[in-house]
């Protein structure tokens, strides 16, 4: 169970002996629960200093089989292709894309994990396998705690809104894109923003 990982393995002491031990393979169904343990850790611990409790729990939930079966289908049924980040902790982020509608789906790092280049190597992987599917480019909607992360590399914001979580929660987010640079995906990285929560 994930919550009961050794996390002390994540030295930050180390952080580049740590990051060259994580994989990034896809996802099988059987990561499901320690996917939607990621999210709901990820959720609750880095943007609730962007949002208020209730989007919090609207955005994720406490797990459950409900959520777990739902993570399961979206694996096997091939639509989004769904990755994962492997320590030797166990998953420690994963990462999802939709080829089909160039869509950036979901991104999360477990927060005792953090800032130790695993989104950064996550998100390579998505973009080498979107090449490999033929696009051009990705858009996403950022939470606005995840903004800098993406401007960093290389997503440029469009324009602000909101995502309607439930029929009461909507959550401010940002329309982002980025679109590759001929013959690869290293476009210059533009310069981080500060984000305020
Ligand atoms: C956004 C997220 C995926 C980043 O994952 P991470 O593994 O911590 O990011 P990395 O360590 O790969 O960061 C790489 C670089 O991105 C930038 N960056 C990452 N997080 C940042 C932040 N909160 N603010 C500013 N810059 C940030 C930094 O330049 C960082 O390099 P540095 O640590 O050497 O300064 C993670 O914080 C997360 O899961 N957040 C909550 C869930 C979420 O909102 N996901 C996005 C949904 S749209």
């Amino acid at each position: 169970m994930l919550f009961h990982t050794p996390w002390f393995y994540v030295s930050r002491a180390m952080p580049q002996a740590f990051i060259s031990r994580v994989q990034v393979r896809a996802a099988t169904p059987a990561d499901a629960e320690a996917i939607i343990h990621v999210h709901y850790a990820a959720v609750h611990k880095l943007a609730s200093a962007f949002y208020p409790p209730e989007i919090i729990e609207a955005w994720s939930r406490k797990p459950d089989e409900a959520r777990y079966q739902w993570m399961r289908q979206m694996i096997t049924k091939g639509d989004e292709i769904v990755v994962v980040a492997e320590a030797e902790s166990g998953v420690v982020g994963f990462g999802l894309m939709i080829p089909k509608s160039r869509d950036l789906r979901a991104l999360y790092v477990h927060p005792a994990a953090g800032r130790q280049g695993i989104g950064r190597k996550i998100l390579q992987a998505l973009e080498t396998r979107a090449v490999a599917e033929g696009l051009s480019g990705l858009q996403l909607i950022a939470s606005l705690n995840a903004q800098a992360f993406y401007q960093c590399h290389g997503y440029k914001a469009l324009s602000h809104g909101s995502l309607q979580l439930s029929s009461e929660h909507k959550m401010d987010c940002i329309k982002m894109e980025k679109i590759f640079d001929e013959g690869g995906i290293q476009s210059n990285p533009l310069p981080a923003l500060t984000a305020s929560p």
